[in-house]
């Protein structure tokens, strides 16, 4: 067992660095097993305190002041840092290092991965590359200079713009690069080795040419066709959205197979996992695309939400990452659906961020302590950030919000800044007092807001009492009101607003301040009683808890003038109805609520079939979840099925006239055609939801028909719950047809291990497809089955925890931030029924017993604390 408590770092403790280093030259001689890294940095001292820098695993060879070789006793080198113990106020230190990239497991620092070098840095990889104070607020130029093997890795790439290349000799070349953009060290990128490539270019609403370029495995280029179309997408939105050009005269993505997580923002050379960019009509789904387009849209954004304004220390990770997911879903929302973004959103935000916010790892969107930072990468930072944007962008107005951001723009390039710098642009923008507003940024849970009603016939006013609460959550018992704006709207049931004084076409924003408040609304003579419509479009990251009853909800939600409402209202009704279920286990659905929702999905079937596939989607267990407690992940999956069973009867014939229609061709990725086949792959999942004898017969004819990658893997999905000959067949006709393709066979996995049984998750564990090198890989089996499956993964039997806790302990000696990742689909264990409950914690205990990384340490502790 580790005894040593996990060190933890204080957001309070924050103090600048005492040096600045202006420029740096970095000379690597790359070899896989030895690789020479050679710094030369300029360093002048701006304030009182020590020369620290950071270093991990290096071997240092030598050491140079202003020319002079260190003597040993010079300086102190420990397993993480290098410090000199005397320098001048202005002097060049040269440091000699070398570093053996073929045994970096953990894929932080310069790994290889395909035999290819590559890098990742964020946070603190580059730690693993030289010594140097790997933290984001020491900004310098970076000038690279590398040299390589020409055979083996013919194309040298670093960030920035390309210099000087030539040959080495003994047949080695060299390349330089050089980043005239001072930046932090974990945007520092290299990657070094043979790749096809896909070439386009781009010119700048300022008339700049910029070349770009996709680099991935040989064979691969025309792969690479979509991820260029959205980088060029991109770089054409935050023009016209936020007046933000690009600014240097290459911008290159490389693909990489073996990556941690999405991809990487470093400045100029973004790098990818390869998921997140190769794709072609035959082995991508709809989804595949969706996501590469917000994946590059995303990188790119952070060109100036991250890299020219970065972060002053890691506590502030949400000020890049928050905003720069706000702005990637604005741009999907504009390239594609805005209410299907928002959905699609939202059912993210509840089953990953609220659940998050609820359990034991809950905390802060701007954290005020953490023990590692890897772990900070989570779903509050990112998705519940990104919330606080657009609530932001509810409470001051677009104007504001608008100008805000060019303030931003303005005020804070080149600087490594903080969430309040961030907030004083709105300050000036809006002249309002925000900083009410920023307790959201500190203050961990989802706060719940009551609404209650009073209709007065007489006055024809409506009284609207509003109430807030947010839960305890650990180590924060005491909260307080944040500023909560509503979106809301009058419904005058004939499908326009009722007349309210005041509001703007029945419209208005009601701002929740404090714990609790009433609005009182005058409604027209001789109006009727109108139906409230509250936290339209999601306005804000809260619960809404309401007294309705089923009548009055499928009222309202026949009354919604907002699509997601609309939506929304059906997922009330229907997880209300699924715990009813659950707790009747003999009572059948309720046929009215059935009725309706099918009815809902009938009326936008043609019109909106994205909208519609969404509406058939019931509220998946991850949610479910986190409304009861203890809870029964296998009783509620039980209820939801019989739910959804009693819509696929009523949809049965609708399925069939979707079905029998013709797929879409030729293939295109463009969201009309993906609303179609969303449908249809709705309509496969509802065609085994009826569980009849023929299901398994249907779905191997469908799935021998289908056209492409999207209903092809939903038949496979359907069919992989109903144990058969037709699945078996199925299985192994997938797996022959894609084996050579890994980022198909990544789903081949996943399906099976995300609708299987804790004993499929085992046996695909053991497949020798199987790779504990290759993270897309581990997570197709493991996070599929732990993060996806919950009913099996949370089964009594206690198979599911041992199953997951056996491959994390297997990964966390080799790559500490996926076993992390891995370990938070625990962090819901305390909420289970008892047995299963006993089970989750007998796991941690074990796991905590184990001689842990301090990353995977972090998260059991919190978990188990
Ligand atoms: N900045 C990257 C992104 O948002 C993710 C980096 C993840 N790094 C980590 N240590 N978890 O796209
Ligand atoms: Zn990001």
């Amino acid at each position: 067992m580790r005894t040593d408590t996990p060190v933890l770092t204080k957001l309070d403790n924050y103090t600048p660095y005492p040096f600045e280093i202006d420029q740096v030259h970095l000379d690597f001689s790359l070899e896989p097993t030895a690789t020479r890294v050679r710094a030369k940095m300029q360093v002048r001292r701006v304030s009182d305190g020590a020369f620290v820098l950071d270093g991990q695993k290096l071997k240092l060879n030598s050491i140079k002041l202003d020319g002079t070789p260190l003597a040993e006793s010079d300086y102190v080198v420990t397993d993480d840092t290098l410090t000199i113990t005397k320098v001048p106020s202005k002097f060049v230190l040269e440091t000699d290092v070398t570093i053996d990239p073929s045994s970096n497991t953990a894929l932080s620092g310069l790994y290889i991965s395909g035999g290819r070098f590559c890098s990742q840095c964020e946070a603190t990889g580059f730690r693993n590359i030289t010594y140097w104070p790997d933290r984001p607020d020491v900004m310098s130029r970076f000038h690279v200079r590398m040299d390589a093997d020409k055979a083996a890795y013919p194309i040298l790439l670093s960030n920035g713009t390309p210099g000087d290349t030539g040959d080495a000799g003994n047949g080695r070349h060299f390349a330089e690069w050089d980043d005239p953009h001072p930046k932090p060290s974990y945007l520092f990128a290299l990657c070094a080795g043979d790749y096809d490539v896909w070439r386009d270019d781009f010119t700048t609403m300022n008339g700049d040419h910029v070349d770009l370029g996709v680099y991935v495995d040989k064979g691969q280029a025309e792969r690479a066709k979509w991820a260029m179309e959205s980088l060029k997408a991109s770089m054409k939105w935050d023009e016209k959205r936020f007046g933000r050009c690009y600014d240097l005269g290459v911008f290159n993505i490389v693909a990489v197979r073996d990556f941690n997580f999405g991809a990487m923002e470093n400045k100029g050379l973004n790098i990818f996992n390869s998921a997140y960019v190769l794709a072609d009509p035959d082995s991508a789904t709809d989804a595949d695309f969706e996501a590469i387009e917000s994946i590059v849209g995303h990188e790119y954004f952070h060109n100036w939400t991250g890299n020219r304004i970065t972060c002053r220390d890691w506590f502030q990770l949400c000020l890049k990452e928050g905003l720069t997911v706000f702005r990637d879903q604005e741009f999907s929302s504009d390239l594609r659906s805005r209410p299907v973004q928002r959905i699609k959103d939202v059912m993210r935000l509840r089953s990953r961020q609220f659940a998050e916010d609820g359990g034991p790892l809950a905390h802060p969107v701007r954290p005020d302590t953490y023990g590692s930072i890897d772990n900070l990468y989570t779903a509050t930072v990112y998705e519940k950030g990104s919330e606080l944007i657009r609530a932001l962008t509810v409470l001051i107005g677009d104007e504001a919000f608008n100008k805000g951001m060019q303030i931003y723009f303005d005020e804070f390039d080149g600087t490594a800044s903080t969430i309040e710098d961030f907030y004083s642009c709105f300050e000036k923008s809006s002249g309002r007092d925000l900083s009410q507003y920023r307790r959201w940024y500190s203050q961990a849970g989802t706060p719940e807001v009551t609404v209650k009603e009073d209709w007065d016939e007489a006055a024809k006013t409506l009284t609207i009492s509003l109430s807030q609460k947010t839960p305890p959550t650990p180590r924060q018992s005491e909260k307080k009101p944040v500023p909560i704006p509503l979106r809301t709207a009058l419904l005058d049931g004939k499908g326009g607003h009722a007349d309210a004084e005041g509001w703007t076409d029945g419209e208005t924003v009601l701002v929740l301040d404090s714990e609790h408040k009433t609005f009182k609304v005058k409604l027209a003579e001789g109006a009727d009683r109108p139906l409230l419509s509250i936290n339209r479009q999601f306005s804000a990251p809260v619960r809404v808890r309401r007294d309705l009853s089923t009548e009055a909800l499928l009222e309202l939600a026949a009354a919604e003038t907002d699509p997601f409402n609309t939506w929304d209202s059906f997922q009330t009704l229907a997880r209300t109805e699924i715990f009813r279920l659950l707790d009747e286990p003999q009572s059948p659905p309720d046929s009215e609520l059935v009725e309706a929702l099918a009815d809902a999905v009938r009326h936008y079937r043609s019109d909106d079939p994205a909208f519609a596939a969404l509406l058939t989607a019931l509220p998946d267990i991850g949610e479910l979840f986190q409304h009861r407690e203890p809870v029964d992940p296998a009783g509620l999956d039980d209820a939801r099925k019989r739910l959804r069973k009693a819509l696929a009867e009523n949809l049965k014939n609708d399925a069939e006239a979707v079905l029998s229609e013709p797929s879409p061709t030729p293939f295109k990725p463009s969201p009309e055609q993906a609303g179609t086949r969303a449908l249809r792959s709705a309509m496969i999942g509802l065609t085994g939801a009826l569980a009849t004898s023929d299901a398994a017969d249907r779905l191997k004819a469908l799935y021998e028909a289908a056209p492409n990658m999207t209903e092809s893997l939903a038949c496979l999905r359907t069919l992989v719950p109903l144990p058969g000959a037709q699945r078996d067949a199925v299985i192994n006709d997938f797996y022959e047809k894609w084996k050579d393709n890994a980022l198909v066979i990544d789903k081949w996995f996943a399906v099976q291990a995300g609708q299987g049984t804790a004993d499929d998750a085992k046996r695909l564990s053991e497949h020798p497809d199987y790779d504990l090198s290759n993270p897309n890989r581990v997570r197709s089996v493991a996070a599929a089955f732990a993060m996806t499956n919950l009913a099996a993964f949370h089964a009594r039997d206690g198979k599911g925890h041992r199953v997951v806790g056996e491959i994390i302990s297997k990964i966390d000696n080799r790559n500490p931030a996926l076993a992390a990742r891995l370990l938070t689909s625990f962090e819901q264990w305390s909420k289970l029924e008892p047995t299963a409950k006993a089970s989750a914690k007998k796991v941690l205990e074990d796991l905590r017993d184990q001689d842990l990384s301090k990353n995977a340490q972090d998260i059991v502790a919190r978990a188990l604390e």
